[in-house]
């Protein structure tokens, strides 16, 4: 036995006598619900003796894993009448592994198996979470073909259960009333059945981290009310569906990290609530940064890091000004940094635009973005000219990288700020004129702009 379950077992224990000395009189769980429980339980955790632990009604008695209900479609009524002794309850949410380290819900065993019972037994479930449970990747379990959650499911939610490898088909069958599927970190495979534009109140939709592949079919454009579509860290290829941008809801849209391809689609534009925008790490091809990005007045965040999208930075940044995070690091940008961004962004934190071709200077109007920034990243471009930047505060939390451009260096006017507090702190002291950056981890200088530079201080004393 270790720490968590001795944990888990103190605290049943305080549950049970709290429940003993205060009995009450609600209806019991329905006896067949009750069954199917333990055998579910001894499934996914063979060593706990469950039914001798919680002998009594697993309502009331059980840790955190469950919670019961009446019939949720009459229940008012029926409370409001009177009692009536022959209602029973049933279970409506039942939450299995691990959660945290203050919820006592018993952990999952090493070989823990997902019982068929949670297919047919609970026909009022509304919510089933499963979180670290299936580790076990030799014995991988796969959803049966033949079976669907009860449809009365309104949140289904699988994360980080490896040994849980399926295609997604089979059990999403009927589960029309769902409004929030969440399988991420799981071993799901084939592609994204188009049954899935059925689940008309679906409003999250996050997949990631999964083996899923194949185009994501058009249909998908029917689900009006989703907020977010997470499809992030599969195989899935092909163009993405112009229907997306029929997704009017969508406040978050992640589809980083798959190999997708063609152009943006330009209907993305429709998408007037999008806040987070991730579509890093694909092959969409060279046609620019999209100018809608431009149109997005409530974007926080917007990556498109790792695709080849080349063309300069557009000038598209007016109407941003709450854009916090922007993710434009190898793209194959080419140009000067647009002057503009410094002056709209005001509330930048994270700048990428490292790993371009960018040449030209880096705009003054940058030294204002540093004071709230909590990285620039401009390393590895052509850039050029003199960088100069005024003190500000939150020292040591900032963070300016300007390594591997060569024909740029830094200019400071106050050696009192310096770079002591920052990374590269030798090669700031050894040049006069030094950065001024408070606290700012610098990576000035590649060896061979160093070598230029004291070769220069040489000639001039
Ligand atoms: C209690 O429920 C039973 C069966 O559901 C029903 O036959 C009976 O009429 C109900 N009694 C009252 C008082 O509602
Ligand atoms: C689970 O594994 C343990 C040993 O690790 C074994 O004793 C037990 O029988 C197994 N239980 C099931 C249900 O396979
Ligand atoms: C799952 O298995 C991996 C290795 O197979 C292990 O590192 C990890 O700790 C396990 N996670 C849980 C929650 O048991
Ligand atoms: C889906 O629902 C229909 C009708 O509600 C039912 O006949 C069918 O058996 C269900 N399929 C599954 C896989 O549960
Ligand atoms: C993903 O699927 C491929 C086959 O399509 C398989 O070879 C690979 O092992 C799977 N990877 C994981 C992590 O399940
Ligand atoms: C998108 O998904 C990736 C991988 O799952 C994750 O690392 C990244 O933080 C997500 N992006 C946003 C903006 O949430
Ligand atoms: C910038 O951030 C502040 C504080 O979080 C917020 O009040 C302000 O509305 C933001 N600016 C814009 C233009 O969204
Ligand atoms: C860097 O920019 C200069 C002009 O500022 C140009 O002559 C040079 O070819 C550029 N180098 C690269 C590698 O693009
Ligand atoms: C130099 O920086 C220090 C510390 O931020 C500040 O107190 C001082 O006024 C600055 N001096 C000049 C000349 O800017």
């Amino acid at each position: 036995m270790d720490d968590s379950m001795v944990t888990f077992l103190v605290i049943w224990f305080i549950i049970l006598f709290f429940f003993v000395l205060s009995p009450e009189n609600k209806p019991p769980l329905h006896p067949y619900e009750q069954n199917a429980l333990y055998h579910v339980l001894n499934s996914l955790n063979p060593t706990i003796p469950w039914r001798t632990l919680f002998p009594d009604d697993l309502c009331l008695s059980a840790p955190h894993l469950l919670v019961c209900d009446y019939n949720p479609t009459s229940h008012h009524h029926q409370q409001q009448n009177g009692q009536n002794q022959t209602l029973n309850l049933h279970i409506v949410e039942l939450t299995f592994g691990y959660i945290s380290d203050q919820t006592p819900i018993p952990p999952c065993s090493l070989n823990a198996t997902l019982s068929p019972l949670l297919f047919a037994s609970f026909p009022y479930l509304r919510k089933l979470l499963f979180s670290k449970c299936f580790n076990d990747t030799q014995k991988p379990i796969q959803l049966l073909t033949f079976s669907s959650f009860p449809p009365s499911l309104q949140e289904l939610v699988f994360i980080d259960n490896p040994s849980v490898v399926s295609p997604l088909e089979p059990f999403l069958r009927n589960l029309t009333s769902l409004k929030k599927l969440v399988l991420t970190g799981n071993g799901f495979y084939g592609e994204l059945p188009p049954l899935i534009s059925g689940f008309h109140d679906v409003e999250e939709l996050s997949l990631s981290r999964n083996n899923l592949s194949g185009e994501v079919p058009g249909s998908i454009g029917m689900l009006k009310k989703l907020e977010i579509l997470d499809l992030s860290h599969n195989k899935f290829n092909g163009c993405v569906p112009e229907q997306v941008g029929d997704l009017i809801s969508l406040v978050k849209l992640n589809l980083s990290r798959n190999e997708f391809g063609c152009k943006i689609p330009e209907s993305f534009i429709q998408l007037k609530n999008l806040e987070f925008l991730d579509l890093s790490f694909n092959h969409f091809g060279n046609f620019g940064v999209p100018l809608f990005l431009g149109e997005f007045p409530k974007m926080k965040e917007v990556h498109l890091t790792g695709n080849s999208l080349s063309g300069k930075i557009p000038e598209i940044w007016g109407k941003l000004g709450g854009v916090e995070k922007i993710g434009f690091s190898k793209l194959g940008l080419v140009g000067e940094i647009p002057a503009s961004m410094g002056v709209y962004l005001k509330n930048l934190t994270y700048l990428g635009l490292d790993n371009n071709n960018l040449e030209g200077p880096v705009p003054g109007e940058f030294g204002f973005l540093l004071k709230l920034a909590n990285e620039i990243n401009l390393e590895n471009n052509n850039l050029s000219g003199r960088v100069t930047f005024i003190c500000g505060g939150g020292v040591g939390q900032k963070k300016l990288k300007l390594a591997g451009n060569i024909g740029l260096y830094l200019e400071n006017n106050n050696d009192s700020c310096s770079c002591e507090n920052g990374g590269n702190s030798a090669h700031c002291k050894t040049i006069p004129g030094d950065v001024i950056f408070n606290g700012v981890s610098v990576q000035l200088f590649d060896p061979l702009m160093l070598v230029l530079v004291l070769i220069i201080l040489f000639v001039f004393t």
